[in-house]
């Protein structure tokens, strides 16, 4: 049905999948049922395992989960079309099992007027892989003086409920507590890239025995916690829903954890690599390692992996940061942030929180596909998404799988991953958006209709 991972039509070119049985896939990790796809739904879910004359795929020994949603995804065009494009990124994301991504306004120029997001909306419709909904900027060029057409982002076709300008901290407490009221009155939320750059001035490193040991600026933790303190409470204020971009340290996790003891009407997010990676490997000097904000310690890997488990942090996204080689193999001070996330955030949540027995599918479900899709404002219903009766919306996990990253063979143009070489037992083997195949690892192997006797 489709080649490995090339030569794929754009998501809104593919046809809905003939009526499919996936046999013996199990939903969540659990008992194992037919799955019947039909007319772009789930049609049945029959343990029995009687499924009417149709096409048929072999799905033992997979998982099904929700199909993903990132809240956190940089595609880079328009502007850095050298880094990555809607089509590859999405591409990536398709294959990393995501249905949707939330699109970031860094890009150049910066989404932050109706014909901007639209623009990404409509390259997303003729291009993209997975569904693409724009990020609209908080303020006018990034820029941090001049709140964005908030309200006329919204009512643009591309309907823009997330407004970030993440890359930046919105720095200025009184413009912020306006853009929490703006976007909260046309039922949207701002998600904040929390730092404050007057204290972490030419941040390089987290402020730790590392970056003192390597001479690099300290990031402290301080910068990231006390704008979240004073976002939530600007939040808590006035009841305007606020999302915390890239939670990564301990004592963001107890500010929210506060936070939401009060009743205040906070989310927040970790990416994959704060999930895995410490600050240990700036050592290395390689500037697959920087990211912003900055990998910090083991203790903080550990606080948030309770807190993702607990649900003090709600959702995991990825931050995928695509940049060239050109750029990103400068000297460490020099090199921009950011590392590539869609392939392997599945893989390593799996490896970091499930196989940890930290959480079980269904939470990390909850946390990747379910949870992102209710703050995003895209999803379906209120209930189980692998329900009867609700949208083909799956990805199709293979847990034994022994796969070894190369780099060279994803499907971002660039090449910034840390997990290059690195082996995952968890793999996406296919991506179902609507009834439509979005990716699959191997060309579908379909048994055809059995004649009615
Ligand atoms: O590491 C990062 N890269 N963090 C951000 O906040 C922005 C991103 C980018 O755009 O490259
Ligand atoms: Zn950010």
């Amino acid at each position: 049905m489709t080649e490995p991972g090339g030569n794929l039509r754009p998501l809104s070119r593919q046809p809905l999948l003939p009526p499919t049985v996936l046999r013996g896939v199990r939903p969540y990790g659990e008992e194992p049922v037919d799955l019947l796809i039909d007319n772009g739904r789930i049609a049945a879910l029959d343990p029995a395992g009687q499924g009417p004359a149709v096409h048929s795929i072999d799905c033992h020994g997979l998982i099904a989960l929700p199909a993903l949603t990132d809240l956190h995804t940089h595609l880079r065009q328009p502007g850095a079309e050298d880094a990555e494009t809607i089509a590859t990124g999405t591409l990536a994301a398709a294959k990393g099992g995501y249905a949707t991504v939330f699109a970031m306004a860094n890009t150049q120029p910066v989404a932050d007027d109706p014909r901007r997001v639209e623009y990404v909306a409509e390259v997303a419709e003729r291009t993209a892989h997975c569904q693409v909904r724009p990020v609209g900027a908080v303020t006018v060029g990034l820029g941090g003086t001049t709140l964005a057409p908030i309200e006329a982002m919204a009512a643009s076709a591309a309907r823009t409920r997330m407004f970030s300008d993440d890359g930046r901290c919105v720095e200025d407490p009184a413009l912020m507590r306006q853009a929490l009221r703006r976007a909260a009155d046309v039922g949207g939320f701002i998600a904040q890239h929390a730092q404050s750059s007057p204290l972490s001035p030419n941040a390089q490193a987290n402020d730790g025995a590392v970056a003192r040991e390597l001479g690099l600026p300290g990031w402290p933790a301080v910068a990231e916690e006390a704008i979240i303190a004073r976002d939530c409470v600007l939040a808590g204020a006035d009841d305007t829903p606020l999302h915390i971009c890239h939670v990564s340290t301990r004592g963001s996790v107890e500010v929210i954890r506060w936070a939401k003891s009060r009743g205040w009407p906070v989310t927040a997010e970790v990416t994959p690599h704060h999930l895995l990676l410490t600050d240990e490997l700036v050592r290395t000097g390689d500037t697959r390692y920087k990211v912003n904000p900055p990998l910090r310690s083991a203790q903080d890997v550990t606080a948030l992996r309770e807190a993702l488990a607990e649900g003090i942090i709600d959702v995991v996204a990825t931050d995928h940061a695509p940049h060239p080689a050109a750029t990103k193999n400068r000297p460490w001070c020099e090199a921009p942030p950011g590392m590539l996330g869609l392939e392997t955030a599945l893989p390593v949540v799996a490896e970091t929180m499930v196989r940890t027995g930290l959480m079980s599918w269904r939470r990390l479900a909850e946390a990747m596909a379910i949870r992102p899709a209710a703050i995003g404002g895209t999803a379906v219903g209120g209930g189980d998404p692998l329900q009867v009766g609700m949208p083909a919306t799956l990805c199709l996990v293979s847990t034994d799988a022994d796969w070894t990253v190369d780099a060279a063979r994803l499907a971002s143009l660039a090449r910034n991953t840390p997990f290059s070489g690195h082996r995952f037992s968890t793999r996406v083997a296919a991506t179902i958006i609507g009834g439509r195949l979005a990716w699959s690892a191997d060309p579908v192997r379909t048994t055809q209709p059995t004649p009615d006797p």
